[in-house]
């Protein structure tokens, strides 16, 4: 093991902490997690963790998250520079709040790709694996969902509720167009296609599943086809391959910067020096942690 890794490893012993990692993050990030997963498999796990000290291996809202749903542990962010999706401030408390107003019989469901301040204005947080089950399950007829149109739009096709849309999008995903997915499926006549729900609809039509980053993973390893083509994040490349060794995979080239920013480097300083601590006011934690609970309660 190399150095840097085994001062991880002891100081981890010493502290009581836990490193959790999303699916999208650099594979030797993935490598070195206590736990990686999906952002509602990570939220369980921040939550239900003993640990007393929470490194959060994703994107900004990720590790804040965590911090909401256990005020009482202390949360580190080991990104070097900003590292924030591109959603998270696409939703504006006020942009909430003139849509609440416009509304009022509604209630608001927000993607945990939100700010800290908007899940404290929501009814309700949702994962992509989680938003179907939280938006029947949510006592309401009519539904603002906040940011993701793409998301919304697909779990609109799931309900007899009334959706009512933000026009949000994550640029990694949106990008993607059916023309690249045409090319593939001529190219490769076996392929089955695998999409993200943040792609566009028309990007969904053409795929044979849709799902969250542990949704794909799942399909792929039950699925009998042998080759795919996966609409997601490329970090999910690591997952799958190890997996899925007798497959094949093929990708769009879909990087998001933002997830490449934690390095071991930057975890052993959150250990060391007990750097990129995460805060949140507690006004809105009171508030947003209730939207969080009430994700992982809806969801069961
Ligand atoms: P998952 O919940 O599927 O991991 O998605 C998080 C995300 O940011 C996708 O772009
Ligand atoms: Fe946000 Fe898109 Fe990156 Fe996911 S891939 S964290 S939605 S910018």
């Amino acid at each position: 093991m190399s150095d840097i890794l085994s001062q991880i490893e002891k100081l981890k012993k010493e502290k009581n902490a836990i490193i959790l990692a999303h699916y999208y993050q650099n594979a030797d990030i993935q490598d070195l997690a206590d736990f990686v997963g999906d952002s509602y498999f990570l939220s369980e796990k921040a939550r239900d963790s003993n640990a007393d000290y929470i490194i959060y291996c994703g994107v900004k809202f990720m590790a804040e998250s965590a911090k909401i749903l256990s005020p009482n542990k202390r949360v580190f962010f080991p990104a070097y520079a900003n590292a924030e999706c591109c959603m998270e401030y696409m939703a504006t408390p006020t942009k909430v709040q003139s849509l609440k107003d416009e509304y009022p019989e509604a209630k608001v469901v927000c993607y945990i790709n939100s700010s800290s301040e908007v899940k404290a204005l929501s009814d309700a947080c949702c994962t992509s694996s989680s938003a179907e089950k939280i938006v029947n399950k949510i006592d309401a007829k009519q539904i603002i969902f906040v940011p993701d149109k793409n998301l919304g739009s697909y779990i609109q096709e799931k309900t007899d509720k009334e959706i009512i849309l933000f026009d949000g999008c994550c640029n990694v995903h949106d990008k993607v167009t059916p023309k690249h997915i045409k090319e593939y499926k001529d190219k490769y006549q076996n392929i089955e296609v695998v999409a993200h729900p943040e792609c566009k609809k028309e990007v969904r039509d053409l795929s044979d599943y849709v799902g969250s980053t542990s949704g794909i993973l799942n399909y792929v390893k039950t699925s009998h086809k042998k080759e795919f083509l996966i609409v997601t994040e490329k970090g999910i490349a690591h997952e799958l391959y190890k997996q899925n060794p007798d497959k094949k995979f093929y990708f769009i080239n879909m990087i998001c910067n933002s997830m490449k920013k934690i390095f071991p480097e930057t975890i052993l300083e959150a250990l060391q020096e007990e750097k990129y601590e995460i805060f949140v006011d507690k006004d809105i934690i009171k508030n947003a942690k209730k939207s969080l609970d009430n994700m992982l309660l809806l969801s069961r």
